[in-house]
């Protein structure tokens, strides 16, 4: 009998990762990892950060090089599915060939979400999701330079970090009242400006693009509260969006991401999906929920590895991610929607802790410049501890004793 066959769409993290697991589990039929980019599977959080900062010793590539021809990992780079057959069970490459499935993987990511109003500019307009959009950066942020950076989340402040660090003018234009608003809590976001001011940032919030022209050689934008904004070059990131278009073309069902299982299956029984990608459901609150992190990309890879070949999943934790930002390294875990928030620490010592309560239950945890206390924090929201509001505030209480008190 001929052994079955996985093909992977997608060689990034979660690509890659998922490969790398069925091999570790013990998958020993045929595994293709297809990516359209050229460079081996990378993770992306250097990119706005050490591929900048550092890029001669700067490393994100994910695997060594020759991980996968030792593991007989089929990586097919610079290579692009165009289609999905779901009824003859193969994929479609651009230059016509076909490659067949038993099961099927979608990695495919998410996407840039374009802002035309800047697009249109040509020259000087920068997005950053890729490693090619990372090395086009690095000569643009140079001492003296005016960035105009777009967006006030995740990736406009970390640039506005790495940025500032060059040398370069920053200007942060975000059209909320606050920046980082989808994922961290008002209390540190307006902490976060505050940093950012002191090192030199100038911060526009609650004022939304409205022209963008290039005169004289300097990009000009024109805010909704009539400021305006002027530089020679201009970084937007005003998010991402799932990258659906196969699996929509398949059929398969999809709402902001493909919609997957617990176990990362598709609605159709032979196809699986992980990453940036996808929108899961959780059983719990019974909702789907699309998280755009390094740890779901991780942990989904391994998911949808392990259920391809019938092994259960592993019980999924409490959320967690980070950001690299101003000299400060900030870690999220749990839910960041929590009402109240208790500040342990001093934030003016860039030391502190932040916890999230809902009806007295402890529900989220930030840690800044404390990652060692994260993996108690961690576990102290699975429990969904409940401590008096003063334990919570104490710095001295050792999170890990607290556990048992919970
Ligand atoms: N003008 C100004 N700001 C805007 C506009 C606009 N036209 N449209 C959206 N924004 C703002 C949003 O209010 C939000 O604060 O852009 C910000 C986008 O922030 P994120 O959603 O965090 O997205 P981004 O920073 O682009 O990061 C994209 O990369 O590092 C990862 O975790 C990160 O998955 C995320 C992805």
């Amino acid at each position: 009998m001929n052994k079955p066959s996985i093909v992977i769409v997608g060689a990034g993290q979660a690509g890659a990762m998922a490969a790398a697991e069925l091999r570790q589990s013990g998958f020993d039929g045929r595994v293709v990892l297809i990516g359209d980019e050229s460079h081996l599977p990378y993770e992306r959080p250097p990119l706005s950060k050490d591929v900048l900062l550092q890029p001669e010793t700067a490393r994100c590539q994910l695997f060594a090089d020759g991980f996968y021809e030792e593991r007989n990992i089929e990586l097919r780079l610079g290579a692009r599915v165009s289609a999905i057959d779901v009824e003859a069970r193969h994929v479609s490459l651009a230059d016509g060939e076909t490659l067949p499935f038993d099961k099927l993987l979608l990695a495919t990511g998410a996407r840039v979400r374009r802002l035309p109003l800047l697009d249109r500019l040509g020259n000087d307009v920068y997005t950053l999701r890729t490693l090619d959009d990372a090395r086009k950066l690095r000569p643009v942020l140079t001492p003296g330079r005016r960035v105009v950076l777009v967006g006030g989340g995740v990736i406009g402040l970390e640039l506005a970090s790495s940025a500032i660090d060059l040398g370069a003018h920053v200007t942060v234009i975000e059209q909320a009242p606050m920046v980082m608003g989808r994922c961290s809590p008002g209390v540190l976001n307006e902490y976060l400006c505050n940093v950012h001011r002191e090192r030199g940032v100038v911060l526009h919030l609650g004022a939304a693009l409205t022209h963008a022209r290039r005169e004289n050689g300097e990009i000009v934008l024109t805010l909704s509260d009539g400021a305006q904004v002027t530089g020679d070059a201009v970084i937007y990131g005003i998010g991402v969006e799932p990258d659906t278009r196969l699996a929509s073309a398949a059929g398969l069902d999809v709402e902001n991401g493909i919609l997957i299982d617990e176990n990362c299956r598709t609605s159709h029984p032979a196809i699986y999906a992980a990453g940036d990608a996808t929108s899961q459901w959780d059983r719990l609150t019974r909702r789907f929920y699309r998280r755009e992190t390094w740890e779901n990309a991780k942990n989904q890879a391994i998911t949808a590895a392990r259920a391809m070949m019938g092994i259960e999943p592993a019980e999924a934790g409490v959320p967690w991610f980070w950001t690299d930002q101003c000299g400060m390294n900030i870690q999220f875990a749990g839910d960041m929607a929590a009402p109240e928030w208790i500040v342990r620490g001093q934030m003016d010592e860039s030391r502190f802790m932040l916890f999230g309560l809902n009806d007295g239950e402890l529900v989220a945890a930030i840690t800044v410049n404390q990652a060692r206390e994260m993996r108690s924090a961690k576990m102290l929201v699975d429990k969904r501890a409940r401590l008096a509001a003063d334990v919570w505030r104490d710095p001295q209480q050792n999170l890990r004793a607290l556990l048992n008190a919970a």
